[in-house]
């Protein structure tokens, strides 16, 4: 910390300023070309079209006010690159498959569940115990197993989240257009819990109905994204920010833009007549309306929690950082576009891993504002980041200890924490950072040695998608069969389809 302190004296930074607010933005299966600040100096018809339907000015100022990260990479789905940037780890060091909630390995009581290890460490604890307030918000899905597996157990003292890949935006039930799955409840459970200090269990609110689905208020009570941002409102309005010692670290981990695609009725008219209004053309996909129209949802949420942050007084010395979990997914349903990168969700090519993330707030130097950093960044720094920030020493203790009853028992070991040190100093100082000199491990199948980088094995969606996508021929093509669609489809924890040709079901093309 000596070293590190030192440094940003050196730069004239944050010496004499206490430690920043963190306000962790965490989308879910964002594309690469869904976001404003990719979609700038369209030159084609197309191109024109795809960037006036992408409606994020929020985010694009904070852009502007801040620094883009270009280069950093997370893992091809969810639940591993979740469980990465909550311990710390690449993902295959922590979790390698989207396992069902209730999958267990009784052999194993500490890796064997879902999510992550129960004896490692998570991010909360790491801030915690350098003096933040931790709260969390939105979906988790890093295990539920046991209570060392929920968002208290990984160190946030409230949380408001669902523990699934997905639920439903409206009734808050696992449905299969949320998650692909049947479950072996048949999805019958209501996925919505609270924890905090006198509670942990199911929320039980009024709104966890779909009353207000039909309505055409902008944002409606019973939207779940509506509740989340109300939760985080909350958090922000009730912390005390004279109390410089115990800053806010508050995690908000969006469901947008993850399927079913769902949105207020108001949002899903207004980005067809804004896109008219500009000039552009009628959109000629249904699932990538509504998909455009969620991120426009997205992007006021944030503007509104930065605006609390705001009025607070605590904006100046806030860091904001935002990224999403994976690339976006390119079948039916899922309906992002990674455009110019190489397939999506569920592939290591480009646009399944490397994943749109800046940083802004006012706790960027100033000299750093509006710039791109070229460095590699990966998801498994922001722990260490974090810990940096916090003052904390980011080595994970508690896996050590349970490293030695393992050994003895024969079973697999905990890896050690991956997050480089450095990275946040490099990101300010417009270096390379720690990751420069060595490869990154992005999966078992790929591996990045900037700028070369090396895929293996068998591929899903290895395809480039266009400006606008999907679109028309895309339905004509699901419509023959030809695909894309998705490739998870389980039935009481059974795939289905391992046979390319056989998850060709139609019940995956266009819900609403
Ligand atoms: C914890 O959550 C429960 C259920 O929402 C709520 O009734 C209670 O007031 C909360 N307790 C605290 C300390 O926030
Ligand atoms: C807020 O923090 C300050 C500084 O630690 C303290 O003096 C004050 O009592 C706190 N206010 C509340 C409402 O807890
Ligand atoms: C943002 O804040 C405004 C003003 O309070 C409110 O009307 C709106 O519902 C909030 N949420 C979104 C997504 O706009
Ligand atoms: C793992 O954590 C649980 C809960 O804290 C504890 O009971 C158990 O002894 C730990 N196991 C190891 C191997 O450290
Ligand atoms: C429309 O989608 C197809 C794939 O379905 C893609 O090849 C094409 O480039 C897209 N068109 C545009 C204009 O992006």
């Amino acid at each position: 910390m000596a070293k590190s302190l030192l440094f940003f004296c050196a730069l004239g930074l944050a010496s004499a300023k206490s430690k920043p607010h963190i306000l962790f933005l965490l989308a879910d299966d964002l594309g690469w070309a869904n976001i404003g600040y990719h979609r700038t100096g369209a030159q084609t018809e197309d191109e024109k079209q795809g960037a006036l339907e992408v409606q994020t000015p929020v985010i694009d100022q904070l852009v502007a006010e801040g620094v883009a990260l270009d280069r950093h990479y997370a893992y091809r789905i969810c639940g591993p690159a979740r469980s990465a940037l909550l311990s710390g780890r690449q993902a295959p060091h922590v979790l390698v498959k989207n396992v069902a909630v209730t999958a267990q390995n009784r052999a194993d009581p500490v890796s064997g569940y879902a999510g992550i290890p129960r004896n490692m460490t998570g991010m909360g604890v790491k801030v915690k115990e350098g003096g933040y307030r931790t709260h969390y918000t939105g979906k988790w899905d890093a295990g539920m197993a046991t209570p060392e597996h929920t968002p208290f157990g990984r160190g946030f003292e409230t949380s408001f989240l669902y523990f699934q890949h997905a639920n439903d935006y409206w009734n808050k039930k696992t449905g299969i257009q949320a998650t692909g799955e049947i479950t072996p409840c048949l999805n019958a459970f209501h996925d919505l819990m609270i924890e905090n200090a006198t509670y942990r269990g199911p929320y039980k609110g009024a709104d966890l109905t779909d009353a207000c689905k039909h309505s055409y208020e902008p944002t409606p009570s019973c939207y779940e994204e509506k509740m989340f941002e109300d939760h985080s409102l909350e958090i922000i309005k009730n912390h005390n920010a004279s109390d410089v010692e115990h800053p806010l670290f508050l995690f908000h981990a969006f469901h947008l833009l993850h399927t079913p695609l769902q949105v207020p009725r108001y949002y899903y008219d207004q980005i067809e007549k804004d896109v008219i209004s500009k000039g552009g053309k009628s959109f000629d996909s249904e699932n990538r309306r509504l998909l455009m129209a969620m991120t426009k949802y997205m992007d006021d949420t944030i503007g509104n929690l930065t605006k609390a942050l705001k009025a607070k007084g605590m904006w100046d010395n806030t860091l904001v950082v935002f990224t999403t979990d994976n690339g976006g997914p390119i079948y039916v349903p899922g309906s992002a576009n990674n455009y110019p990168l190489r397939g999506g969700k569920y592939s290591d090519f480009d646009g399944g891993v490397r994943t749109a993330t800046f940083i802004s707030g006012g706790y960027v130097p100033a000299e750093r504002r509006g710039k791109v950093h070229e460095g590699i960044v990966s998801v498994s720094d922001w722990y260490t980041i974090f810990s940096e920030l916090a003052g904390v020493d980011p080595t994970d203790t508690q896996a050590e200890k349970a490293n030695v009853w393992l050994k003895e028992k024969g079973l697999s070991q905990l890896a050690p924490v991956d997050g480089k040190k450095g990275q946040l100093e490099a990101i300010f100082s417009g270096s390379p950072g720690p990751r420069a000199t060595e490869p990154l491990f992005l999966s078992g199948n790929a591996l990045l040695d900037f700028p070369y980088k090396l895929v293996t094995g068998k591929q899903v969606y290895m395809v480039h998608t266009g400006p606008v996508f999907p679109n028309c021929s895309t339905i004509s093509s699901v419509k023959a069969g030809k695909g894309p669609d998705f490739i998870d489809f389980a039935v009481l924890e059974k795939k289905v389809g391992q046979n390319p040709q056989a998850t060709r079901t139609k019940q995956w093309s266009l819900p609403l």
